[in-house]
């Protein structure tokens, strides 16, 4: 291995990717979402995942839960391929990280502390007592109070209901953890308290976080790496001097436009303006993304 990519390697924490995805292809009747999308997730990293609303951040996350087979392609999880996975296996990797989906997605009967109950109840056998305090256990390590664990998600403010589901994505304490969004909603400090929580439990024990992100200060302060979806594939993945150095329209767009230059202004980062008159193939204002 030459100097150079051992210097990449080496910001990727232990070097391992965890998860590996290649050349993948989805299609939903017509449609093709996906066409070829390769991508990996190093251990210890925060990987930032881009794109325009529509170009398959969602089903590529769910793609790689299970919860979406795919036309074509191979995805290995720790070391395996899933091709080559018995039920149970799969079973058992599926223990091994947790999600927070884009629309929350908490049991809104059931209370905080129960739906972090719900993955323990699902794979692992343990007495109430033990689950209740794990439950109270992961809403203190998620900065919720101790009396959130009684409350209904309804009666939660929408930055809490995101620590709750974090909360329930940590439940079964996860190597990796999956968000899809989550400080879309989030007032500017509510989202900053947000992408620091989880840069704490990247560094703290290690978590390696797939996040499906708008937010360009998240980009900015948390994710190690980003990675963009645009036609129909991964176009680029690198750090933020990558994304500022590559030529392609949307991400020329996005990473150069007014509030990438707020973002990164705020971080350090040097940028210049996007060059007027370029064709834009996906939208790339993140505010106007859903
Ligand atoms: N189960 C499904 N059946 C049919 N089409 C689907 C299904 N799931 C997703 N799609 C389509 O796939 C495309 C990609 O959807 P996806 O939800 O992954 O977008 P996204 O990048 O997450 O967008 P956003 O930023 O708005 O969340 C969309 O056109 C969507 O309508
Ligand atoms: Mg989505």
């Amino acid at each position: 291995m030459n100097g150079t990519l051992r210097a990449v390697t080496d910001e990727h924490g232990d070097g391992a990717a965890i998860i590996s995805v290649r050349g993948i292809v989805n299609r939903f009747g017509r449609q093709t979402v996906h066409d070829g999308v390769d991508l990996d997730l190093y251990r210890g990293e925060v990987l930032g995942v881009v794109g325009g609303s529509g170009t398959g951040k969602s089903v590529l996350l769910r793609t790689i839960v299970g919860l979406n087979r795919p036309q074509a392609g191979e995805i290995s999880l720790f070391g395996q391929p899933v091709s080559a996975m018995s039920d149970e296996e799969r079973r058992r990797v599926g223990q091994r990280w947790g999600v927070l989906f884009q629309d929350g997605a908490l049991f809104s009967a059931l209370t905080v502390a129960q739906n972090i109950q719900v993955p323990m109840r699902e794979h692992l056998r343990m007495p109430q007592r033990l689950m209740d305090e794990l439950a109270a256990l992961k809403i203190a390590m998620v900065g919720l109070p101790p009396e959130a664990g009684a409350k209904f998600p309804s009666e939660l403010s929408g930055g809490m209901r995101k620590r709750a589901g974090l909360a329930r994505a940590l439940a079964l304490d996860p190597e990796v953890v999956f968000l899809d969004e989550p400080t879309a909603g989030l007032d500017p400090i509510g989202a900053a308290a947000f992408d620091a929580l989880i840069a704490e439990l990247r560094d703290r024990i290690g978590l390696s976080v797939f996040m499906v992100t708008h937010d360009l200060d998240s980009l900015t302060t948390v994710c190690n790496r980003i990675a963009v979806l645009a036609e129909k594939r991964v176009l680029v993945t690198g750090d933020m001097d990558t994304m500022l150095a590559n030529d392609h329209p949307w991400v020329r767009e996005y990473f150069h436009g007014p509030r990438a230059r707020a973002a990164l202004a705020s971080s350090g980062e040097q940028t210049q303006p996007a060059q007027a008159g370029t064709a834009y193939p996906e939208k790339a204002d993140p505010e106007k993304a859903d």
